[in-house]
């Protein structure tokens, strides 16, 4: 996997878009429905005014990835797209090979603004098809089908160079079986990359009351660990492995903005409820904005932008979120940088008990990686290694 198409790493951005036609019951990203119209000229303008704001912060740098992500940017107009990419370009240095995704929602409306965003610049889209069966689409709350998703797909390979779609498995009642045949229908579709999530109960969603309520089952731990061989299994027999715990690829497919973030390099978060990591005077800053969409406009407008919390992290929790990152990835983490972040080695004592349980293994170049059957208790891993 290469570090970076062109040489340095250079920062990522990313820009979240808030609103959505409806909430999905198991969703828990910032995400908000308006019966009212948006004035999208006037986000727009806080938008490039936050961009501006922030790069006055962390000036020089160029950028290699820009990510839409939300909430669902594709209820954006291509021409509101086209403003921020804009406002980017008139205050950074942007590479010439550039990865621009937007994330977006399989229907057609969505799917007819898809050339509009490709000449206002987006070269990836990543879809969230979810599932491919129309029951288990209506039990997630989704507003499309699983046809008019496929057909977004289709759209998405003419128009863009890379595309990529998401979907859920381990939902209620999902057998490996049923699993296995859905995504073999999916990787007919699949280009370079494909995401694929186990479904989590978030706290304070519709799924979390009735998971409480037992009137939501999910699969127990042993079909878990069977739904996640499987994904395994089929992906690499197609020769889209996983290179992060959840994403697939082919070789050189892989989602160069996520990479920014499990290599633990340096992004802008731009929007409501966005995060960034900016490296300020030799300082790693976390910088998270305000998350009410209409709070979040009404600070740009008065201020030149959303922040409302921004610490300089210390270097043990620069070191542990390098850690927590970086292990979900099939490559792992460089040992040496994690010293160097920390300030002192990873406990070898650890490393080599994990070792003889067959969760991790290090190899000639320097890297500590999880196995496939490390992947599954990943958490309990980190949380070891980081004691
Ligand atoms: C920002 S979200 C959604 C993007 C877009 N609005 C959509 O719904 O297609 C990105 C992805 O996270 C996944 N996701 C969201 N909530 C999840 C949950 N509770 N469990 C598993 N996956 C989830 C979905 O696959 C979704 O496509
Ligand atoms: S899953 Fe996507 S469309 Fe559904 S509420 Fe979350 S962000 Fe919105």
């Amino acid at each position: 996997m290469a570090d970076d198409r062109s040489g340095a790493p250079g920062i990522g951005i990313y820009i979240h878009w808030p609103f959505c036609l409806s909430k999905c019951p198991y969703c828990d990203f910032n995400s908000h429905v308006r019966h009212a119209a948006i004035d999208e000229a006037r986000f727009a303008r806080a938008f490039a005014a936050e961009i501006a704001t922030t790069a006055a912060r962390a000036p020089g740098r160029t950028v290699s990835t820009i990510f839409f992500g939300g909430g669902t940017p594709s209820l954006m107009q291509p021409t509101t797209i086209a403003a921020m990419l804009d406002a980017i370009a008139q205050h950074w240095s942007v590479a010439p090979d550039v990865e621009v995704t937007l994330e977006a929602n399989p229907t057609s409306v969505e799917a007819a603004r898809f050339r509009g965003y490709h000449t206002a610049g987006v070269n990836r889209v990543s879809l969230g098809v979810q599932a491919l069966d129309d029951r288990a689409l209506a039990e997630l709350g989704r507003l499309h089908s699983a046809r008019e998703a496929l057909d977004a797909v289709g759209i998405a390979r003419a128009v863009f160079e890379r595309y990529s779609f998401d979907l859920i498995c381990a939902r209620p009642k999902q057998t490996p079986q049923d699993w296995a045949r859905e995504l073999k229908t999916a990787l007919k579709e699949a280009g370079e990359h494909l995401s694929l999530y186990h479904l989590t109960i978030e706290p304070d969603t519709a799924f979390a009351t009735l998971h409480a309520a037992g009137k939501l089952k999910t699969p127990d731990e042993d079909t878990a660990r069977a739904l996640y061989d499987t994904t395994q299994e089929v992906c690499a027999a197609h020769g889209l492995p996983a290179y992060e715990i959840s994403n697939h690829a082919r070789a050189g497919g892989e989602c160069r903005h996520n990479l920014i973030y499990w290599r633990g390099r340096e992004y802008a978060g731009v929007g409501p409820g966005a995060h960034g990591r900016l490296d300020i005077d030799g300082e790693r800053h976390a910088t998270a904005t305000e998350k009410r969409p209409e709070a979040w406009l009404s600070r740009v407008e008065n201020a030149g932008h959303g922040i409302v919390s921004d610490a300089a992290l210390m270097r043990e929790e620069v070191a542990d979120e390098f850690l927590l990152m970086g292990l979900r990835l099939a490559e792992g983490i460089d040992i040496a940088r994690y010293a160097a972040l920390a300030g002192r080695p990873l406990d070898p004592g650890r490393i080599a008990a994990l070792r003889e349980h067959g969760l991790v293994e290090t190899t000639a170049d320097g890297h500590l990686r999880m196995t496939l059957s490390g992947f599954p208790v990943l958490d309990a891993v980190v949380a070891d290694l980081a004691a």
